[in-house]
This record gives C-alpha cells, structure tokens and sequence, in this order.
C-alpha cells in the first residue's frame, strides 16, 4: 500500500539518492549519490535538509521508502537552476527507477504541494524540455516561465516552471 509523510531531519541520506534519480546523475558518469556532495549546484537541494522554509515528503510502497518530493528557499547569491526570488521554494522529485510510473509520483506531489500551500504563494522547479515529466507537472497546474530555458550541466537545455497558489 502506498504511504506518504513528512521528510524530516532523520531522512536526509534518503534524499541524497532521491537527488540521483532527480537530477540522472547516472547518466552523468557518477555510481554513488555521495558524488553530489562535491557538486555544488546540485548539493545544495539537500545540503543541510532541516533548514528554516524546508518542507518535503517521503514515501513508496509497503513501508519501503522509494520517492520524495522536497522543497527549498534560495537566494539570488545562490539561485538554484529554477531559481524565480527568495520567497519562492524550488521543488526537486525522484522516485527509484522500479518505481517508476505507478501513481507514487503524482501522490509525493500532491502531498507536498497541499504543505506548500499553506506557506507559500508559488512554488517553482526546474525540467529539461525533453523529461516527460513535464506532463505531471502540467495537471498538477505548473506553467512555463516565459524566457526560462537555460543550458543545465548535462548540456541540455531546462526550463522553469511556476506554480502559483494565489
Ligand atoms: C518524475 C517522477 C518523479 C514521477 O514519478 P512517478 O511515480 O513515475 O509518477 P506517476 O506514476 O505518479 O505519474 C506518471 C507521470 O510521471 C512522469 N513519468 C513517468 N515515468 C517517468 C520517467 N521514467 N521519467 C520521467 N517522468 C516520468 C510522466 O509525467 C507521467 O505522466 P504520463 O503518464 O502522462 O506520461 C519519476 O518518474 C522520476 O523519478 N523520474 C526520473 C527523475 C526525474 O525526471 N525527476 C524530475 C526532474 S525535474
């Protein structure tokens, strides 16, 4: 059965391979979600996971953890790729590859959206123009930011996009 809560402190190392499978960090060349510590632009989606504004959520199947959907503030020093301004979270997912396709998906987004809500005005995230999950974002109502596509550091080109609340 399908379960979701909340990501606390306890679940950082969790969301250091949920940054693997988010960010295809294998089909960078790396083997280990320990390899994106040493990189700065990703790293800082998990560095420190706890941090004030942080909200995120874990879940699978059956008790075995298998996705998160998390999010976090940054600064214009420190943008992140779908940086918009520093009151507006930027959303990273991943869900194991077996897992893939199942509705764990939608259901980490949902939950961690509803949480969003109630914080935030808007939440942002950055896609490569090709990632079919660009279609699960779209029901979930996040749009293209106009003029956002920027070359990401697999060389592909990624787009941001802007969900607003309110
Ligand atoms: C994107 C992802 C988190 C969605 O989770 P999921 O459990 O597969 O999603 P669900 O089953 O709830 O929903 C299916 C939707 O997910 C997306 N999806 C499904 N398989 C996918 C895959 N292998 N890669 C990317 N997106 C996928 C599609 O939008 C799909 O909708 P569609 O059926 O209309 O095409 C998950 O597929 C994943 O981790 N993909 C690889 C990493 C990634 O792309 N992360 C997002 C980076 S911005």
């Amino acid at each position: 059965m399908v379960f979701v809560r909340p990501a606390d402190v306890a679940d950082e190392k969790f969301l250091w391979a949920m940054l693997f499978e988010a960010s295809y960090a294998r089909d960078r060349g790396m083997v280990s979600p320990d390899e994106l510590m040493d990189q700065p632009k990703l790293a800082k989606y998990v560095q420190n996971w706890g941090a004030a504004g942080d909200l995120g959520v874990v879940g699978g199947f059956d008790g075995v953890l298998l996705g998160a959907a998390w999010l976090r503030r940054f600064t214009a020093e420190d943008a992140a790729l779908g940086y918009i301004d520093s009151d507006t979270p930027e959303l990273a997912i991943g869900v194991a590859p077996e897992s893939r396709g199942t509705g764990l998906g939608t259901a980490l987004m949902t939950a961690v959206l509803d949480a969003a809500r109630e914080q935030y005005d808007a939440v942002s995230l950055s896609v490569r123009l090709e990632n079919p999950a660009r279609r699960l974002y779209e029901r979930l109502g996040f749009v293209d930011v106009p003029g956002s596509e920027v070359i990401n550091p697999a060389g592909t080109t990624s787009i941001t996009m802007l969900l607003r609340f309110r």
